[in-house]
């Protein structure tokens, strides 16, 4: 990559970001989440990470905690900055931020056929929690989601 990547802090949300969350949003899933859908995720104990490649941002990730637990709300990488790392960058900062927040479990839901985010996950250490039959409607037939779960003091570093 020609420029570093740089992973901010989205805090606060201003309209910018907002945009910019829901456009990285739209190229990643059928579902997009809107500017203003991102705008009411923000309560207490959310936090989100935008990476940057020059200007441009190419990378989200959203977290929620309450107490010592968390989830991973939403991931999501610009098409053509994939397979770089990106998204394994802002999983291990929204990680390492939880982790000194006394954050101790990481939750998330995948599609059982989304076998990039499954391999980036196992990749972390997240271990399969369950499964919620049917979970993800679309266009096909209902896909199930896996339920995943990191304990965040065995994460790799
Ligand atoms: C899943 C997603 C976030 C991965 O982002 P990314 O920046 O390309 O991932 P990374 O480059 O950090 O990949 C880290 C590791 O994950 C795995 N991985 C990522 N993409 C993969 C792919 N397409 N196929 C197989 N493994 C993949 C690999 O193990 C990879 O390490 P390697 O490149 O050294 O082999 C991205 O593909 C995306 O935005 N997809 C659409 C939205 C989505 O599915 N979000 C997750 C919903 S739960």
């Amino acid at each position: 990559m020609a420029d570093a990547l740089r992973l901010v802090e989205v805090d606060p949300a201003g309209p910018a970001d907002l945009e910019a969350l829901a456009s990285l949003h739209a190229r990643a899933f059928e579902k997009p989440w809107r500017a203003q859908d991102f705008a009411a995720l923000f309560t207490p104990g959310a936090r989100a990470w935008l990476a940057f490649q020059g200007a441009s941002a190419v990378g989200l990730v959203f977290v929620r905690s309450v107490v010592d637990e968390a989830e991973v709300l939403t991931l999501a990488v610009a098409p053509s900055a994939r397979r770089r790392g990106v998204a394994q960058r802002l999983l291990k900062k929204a990680i390492a931020a939880l982790a000194g927040h006394g954050v101790i479990d990481l939750w998330l839901e995948v599609a059982e056929t989304n076998l990039a985010a499954l391999a980036l996950y196992q990749g972390l250490g997240f271990q399969p929690a369950g499964r919620r039959s049917g979970y993800y409607s679309g266009e096909g037939p209902p896909v199930d989601a896996v339920i995943l779960r990191l304990l965040l003091n065995s994460a790799p570093g």
